[in-house]
């Protein structure tokens, strides 16, 4: 903010203040509740919301593991993921799959949510969420910082293959995002946000104005 009162730190000095503000600044977050199988057969599921989309032609998704965790070692192993929308009636169930279980134990389990089987990946979809998308690995990167150092953090990022729809979020043909009442992760460590219909609103891009030619042909899908 220009003259104004700012709390500026160099990220090296650390931010000062009770909490870190990062992830409360880059939120809400879509949540990456992902499901996997191990070679073994064992499923797996948990949270990420380091998670977003990244390209509509081909359809790529990706979340970041904060240390090499169960669904990496599975993603890696397997080259095959879910991804599950989280909604406003699954979201404790999603808060019981962040527990820190060892590897031979199933999530599914443990929060009472049914493993259905997917079409062309084996990993197992959450069978009470009203999306998912079925994914191929496409990367696997370990992450570094500016020091060309490698972190703890890997960037999975897979090609979704199928996509499966409640129809109740169809209307005429348009799927209805606040009626799938997702929720999204917020600051802090308790932190949640959810999207209703009053929440939305609507903004027309410039390109899109009737005077206007857009100059990418996919631009309107995004
Ligand atoms: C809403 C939510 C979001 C989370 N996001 C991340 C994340 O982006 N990256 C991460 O490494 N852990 C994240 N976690 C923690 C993991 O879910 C947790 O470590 C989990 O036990 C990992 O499971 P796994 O070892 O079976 O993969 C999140 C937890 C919650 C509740």
């Amino acid at each position: 903010m220009a003259g104004g009162d700012t709390h500026f730190y160099r990220t090296v000095d650390g931010h000062g203040l009770a909490h870190d503000p990062f992830n409360a600044i880059v939120g809400p977050r879509p949540i990456g509740w992902i499901s996997t199988r191990s070679v073994e057969g064992i499923a797996n599921l948990a949270p990420y919301s380091f998670f977003n989309a990244f390209s509509y032609t081909p359809p790529l998704i990706g979340f970041s593991s904060i240390g090499w965790k169960d669904t990496v070692a599975n993603v890696e192993a397997t080259g095959e993921f879910v991804w599950n929308l989280a909604t406003r009636p699954l979201a404790e169930a999603m808060n019981l799959t962040s527990a820190s279980l060892p590897a031979t134990e199933d999530e599914f389990a443990c929060s009472g949510l049914t493993a259905e089987p997917s079409r062309l990946v084996s990993a197992p979809r959450v069978g009470e969420s009203p999306v998912n998308f079925e994914c191929k690995l496409t990367q696997l990167i370990r992450l570094t910082g500016i020091d060309g150092q490698d972190s703890q953090s890997w960037l999975v990022i897979g090609q979704v293959v199928a996509v499966h729809i409640d129809q109740k979020l169809l209307v005429n043909g348009v799927y209805d995002t606040a009626a799938a009442a997702p929720i999204l992760r917020a600051g802090g460590p308790a932190a949640y946000a959810g999207i209703t219909h009053e929440s939305m609103f609507s903004m027309t891009r410039p390109d899109d104005q009737p005077q206007q030619k857009g100059r990418h042909a996919d631009d309107h899908h995004r």
